[in-house]
């Protein structure tokens, strides 16, 4: 794409930064854990959920962007005959999901710019588990552009977001107001009326979204989150969601 900018200089610097803090202070293990912002099994359900909810087939092609240390693709591993790309910008990340699922659908790799390493008309779902909620406006754009670009006829874009109209949400932009550190991991906002704007551009449907405090994922057994809240029949993401189709 004649639009990208290479990511080293920001993204890439804060994550693998912040890899390399966590990593001097916790076990591998609990590095994996924190780097994709913890509670890997419950998110990773919740997340399996969402694409059972949306329709997930087994042989669907899914490309999970920003997969980090694995959380989705290790639910997925049991369940999904049909390919798996899973992309992220830190090498020890992608080496840990690829040795936990160890199959030989899944496949993973690492990215540089906002691009998807795989030819057009490949997935039936591409999804972003928080990650617009660190990329700028222009990124998230890109992002939405390639998906469009690699996915089939009526395919799904699953992504979540921070989302100033979610009291629930407010805490996070008061802790980057409150974080000096120029090399931090970015904090960014969606609003509802620049997801409407670059799906009207990019001719994408918008099929639904859910605030963040919802309880809209339809859940098979009781998850006790550290928050102690333990959601049984419905639970909330906590992070917005959008459900996009890329043509109909
Ligand atoms: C909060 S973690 C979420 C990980 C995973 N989606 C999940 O839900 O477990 C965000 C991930 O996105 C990755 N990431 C951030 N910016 C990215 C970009 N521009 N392209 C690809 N991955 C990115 C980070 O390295 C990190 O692994």
């Amino acid at each position: 794409m004649d639009d990208q900018v290479p990511l080293v200089n920001y993204y890439t610097k804060s994550y693998s930064k912040l890899f390399e803090s966590l990593s001097l202070s916790h076990s591998k293990e609990d590095t994996m854990n924190l780097f994709v912002g913890g509670e890997f099994q419950k998110f990773g359900y919740l997340e399996e959920r969402i694409l059972r909810s949306i329709g997930l087939e087994s042989n669907w092609n899914i490309v999970d962007v920003g997969c980090g240390s694995g959380r989705l693709a290790l639910r997925l591993k049991g369940f999904l005959e049909g390919q798996y790309l899973g992309t992220d910008l830190v090498d020890d990340v992608l080496d840990y999901a690829n040795s936990i699922v160890n199959r030989p659908n899944f496949s993973f790799h690492r990215v540089e710019d906002c691009t998807i390493p795989s030819t057009e008309n490949f997935a039936d779902a591409i999804v972003f588990f928080s990650v617009f909620t660190h990329l700028y406006d222009e990124d998230c754009f890109r992002y939405l552009k390639e998906s469009k670009r690699v996915s089939k006829n009526n395919a799904l874009i699953v992504l979540s977001f921070f989302d100033f109209e979610e009291p629930n949400h407010w805490w996070v932009f008061d802790q980057a107001l409150k974080n000096p550190d120029p090399n931090k991991v970015p904090s960014t906002f969606l609003s509802k009326s620049a997801l409407r704007k670059w799906c009207e551009v990019l001719h994408l449907e918008i099929e639904s979204i859910y605030a963040g405090s919802e309880a809209w994922i339809p859940i098979e057994k009781d998850i006790g989150f550290d928050d102690q809240s333990n959601p049984t029949g419905n639970a909330e993401f906590g992070q917005s969601v959008a459900v996009i189709r890329t043509s109909s």
